[in-house]
């Protein structure tokens, strides 16, 4: 036989095949889950290849080959072989599939090596593909022949490290691949016929060729979806979402759907137990896989629902799938419409389903999941009615931190003549809770919804409403119309009295205008709050403190929309300082003072001072006029 080539490998490559040799993985297993996966694939893509060409299977080798897995264990040379009756490969393929780093697996488990390289336990969550063999082998050996008629035997070899040869051979006589494998000395244990079964039933129980084991058969293959939900036991749900993710998370829900008519098409739809978009480093790329009658038409298809569902992991099989139609086109086939249509409202009701009746999983699902919900708002108006209800916050009446409450609890307990449901921005829950805005709120009893996530008032913006009732912010709401308490009688003496009073803060909040014309539009008497002695709120209609902080932080400018200062008359503070102007107007401190105020409203938005050298100077002024006071 001719020897035709000795190829390296590219860097990349010998990167990620430095890291198996060496075997930092603990799980060595993979290897074989990962070779039985690509026979699988190879099979998977034959039988496409098998109906849809059906007319012209002169092109094709081995036409009646039966499509199956083969494993042989030959213990006197320490080598397993695993072979399958799929595509096979020519000699570009092999080069281009097994020489250069082109396949999902291995791109996604450097870039995640790059992002943790101290946590190779992550890693070994992710498929390294072909690759893995490396971790046990001494020597591999690729034997292949394309289903493409023209196309000779080749044997590719490598031993994983610089590069790999390929010849022509005549090993492989039939279409397929034989995967030679040469165990390492200390890996013996993969000789044993159990060792392997116990690996097979894990990790590939699902796949849909049968596997013999030295001419054994050891897998059930069986369609999981076609069977009926009856059948099929809690466990094997949670295993088949391993297999088709593989992941290794348990699932935190599922949906098993089949249809007979109009349509016929069964699915099984899964959500997983973590959010990995969530950690920040990838975005959901799966899809859903697409069966005819069990032949697998489309691995990872990724318009059977829409982009915002793209945590969903399944499969979906239909007959009515029209296999005359090229791959590319199947989804702008009615048929496809109408079975993606169904998969979201089913999915959405099924989410809407387990929020009423199973709320501690629905819990787990907002608090991963959540975020596709609100992206969701804007992006499908067809099924808004059923995606705000799956809306989930913490609001005032919440009994902890976590407690999650949705619009419709909201409306439920609203104050009989209230019109609009409140909320509140800020960066988390403490400053919000804090927040002069709220006292008003609370002192009336009126819920309102806690926005810690700055999507949420982009949802909200963008809803206007919900049943009739008007998002509005705290910021925002008219006090006036929602004030219940009220005041007592007062005597003609008290009267009397306030009516001085009323006089002195009129004087003082003048002083104020003065004091701090520069930075603020207005100053006006507080009907919202209770305790503080200011706040600072946004002149009509402008932009809210939280959208404005967001801006700044984007954009590095802030809005400077000047804002009104609203005073507490009752408060002391202000009712002492009214007192003093009056006896002394020209008292130096009460600029000082009232500038502190001031920055006291901005800190309470902000959670920072624009210039925190000079409030040190002045509140040093203001303590040793305390302190002095403290002496007498
Ligand atoms: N038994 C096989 N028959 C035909 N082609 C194969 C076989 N094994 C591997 N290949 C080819 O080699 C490629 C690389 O395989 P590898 O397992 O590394 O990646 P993948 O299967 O594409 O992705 P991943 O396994 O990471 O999901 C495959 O895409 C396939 O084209
Ligand atoms: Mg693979």
């Amino acid at each position: 036989m001719s020897n035709i080539g000795t190829y390296k490998f590219k860097t990349e490559m010998q990167k990620i095949l430095n890291i198996l040799v060496h075997s930092l993985y603990t799980n060595k297993d993979i290897f074989l889950r990962e070779l039985l996966s690509n026979a699988a694939d190879a099979l998977d893509k034959i039988n496409y290849i098998l109906i849809t060409q059906s007319q012209n299977k002169e092109e094709i080798k081995n036409p009646d080959l039966p499509l199956e897995i083969k494993i042989s264990i030959d213990k006197d040379n320490k080598k397993l072989y695993i072979s399958d009756t799929g595509i096979g490969m020519t000699k570009e393929e092999l080069q281009q599939n097994l020489g250069t780093i082109a396949h999902s697996g291995s791109k996604e488990f450097l870039q995640r090596l790059s992002e943790h390289k101290n946590n190779l336990e992550i890693i070994g969550q992710f498929g390294v593909g072909f690759y893995s063999v490396f971790m046990v082998a001494k020597e591999v050996r690729v034997h292949t022949k394309s289903y493409k008629k023209k196309s000779p035997s080749y044997t590719w070899i490598s031993t994983g490290e610089e590069g790999y040869k390929i010849k022509e051979s005549d090993f492989q006589k039939q279409r397929g691949t034989t995967i030679e494998i040469l165990l390492k000395d200390d890996e013996e244990e993969y000789l044993n016929k159990e060792k392997i079964k116990e690996i097979i039933y894990k990790y590939s129980n699902f796949i849909n060729f049968p596997i013999y084991l030295d001419g054994e058969k050891v897998n059930k293959i069986s369609a999981l979806w076609t069977k009926n939900k009856s059948e099929i036991k809690e466990d094997e749900y949670i295993e088949f979402y391993k297999f088709i993710s593989k992941n290794q998370d348990t699932p935190l829900t599922y949906l098993h759907l089949k249809f007979d008519s109009p349509l016929q098409f069964s699915a099984i739809l899964y959500v997983g137990e973590t959010n990995l978009e969530k950690l920040g480093f990838l975005k959901y790329e799966h899809g859903l896989h697409l069966y005819s009658k069990k032949i697998l038409i489309q691995p990872d298809n990724k318009e059977l629902l829409p982009p915002y569902l793209r945590f969903i992991y399944g499969v979906v099989d239909s007959e009515d799938i029209d296999l005359n139609v090229s791959r590319e086109l199947i989804q702008n086939t009615p048929v496809f419409s109408k079975i993606k249509s169904n998969l979201t409202k089913k999915l959405l009701d099924h989410f809407n389903k387990l929020a009423k009746n199973d709320k501690e999983t629905y819990t787990k699902i907002w608090n991963e999941f959540g975020r596709f919900f609100k992206e969701a708002i804007h992006l499908d108006l067809s099924h808004r009615d059923k995606i705000v209800p799956l809306l989930r916050f913490i609001s005032s009446k919440s009994k902890d931190d976590k407690e999650l409450i949705s619009l419709d609890d909201y409306i439920k307990r609203m104050q009989v003549d209230q019109k609009e449901i409140y909320y509140i921005t800020g960066p988390d829950l403490s400053s919000i809770k804090n927040s002069p805005y709220l006292e008003f709120f609370k002192k009336e009893d009126i819920e309102v919804l806690f926005l810690t996530d700055p999507l949420d008032e982009f949802v909200f913006n963008y809803l206007i409403e919900y049943k009739d009732k008007k998002f509005k912010s705290v910021e925002n709401a008219d006090i006036e119309s929602l004030k219940k308490t009220t005041e007592k009688e007062l005597t003609e003496k008290e009267k009397e009295e306030k009516q001085k009073n009323e006089e002195k803060i009129d004087k003082l909040i003048n002083f104020i205008k003065l004091t701090l014309k520069d930075k603020i539009v207005d100053v006006v008497k507080s009907k919202r709050l209770v305790d503080s002695p200011v706040c600072l709120v946004n002149a009509e209609n402008a932009p809210s403190a939280h959208i404005q902080k967001l801006l700044k932080m984007m954009t590095n400018e802030s809005l400077k929309t000047k804002k009104i200062l609203e005073i507490n008359t009752e408060n002391p503070i202000i009712q002492n300082l009214a007192i003093a102007y009056e006896k002394n107007p020209v008292a130096e401190e009460l600029k000082d003072i009232i500038e502190q105020l001031y920055e006291n409203s901005i800190i309470a938005v902000d959670g920072i001072s624009e210039n925190p050298d000079k409030m040190i100077k002045r509140i040093e002024k203001i303590l040793s006029l305390t302190t002095k006071l403290l002496t007498k």
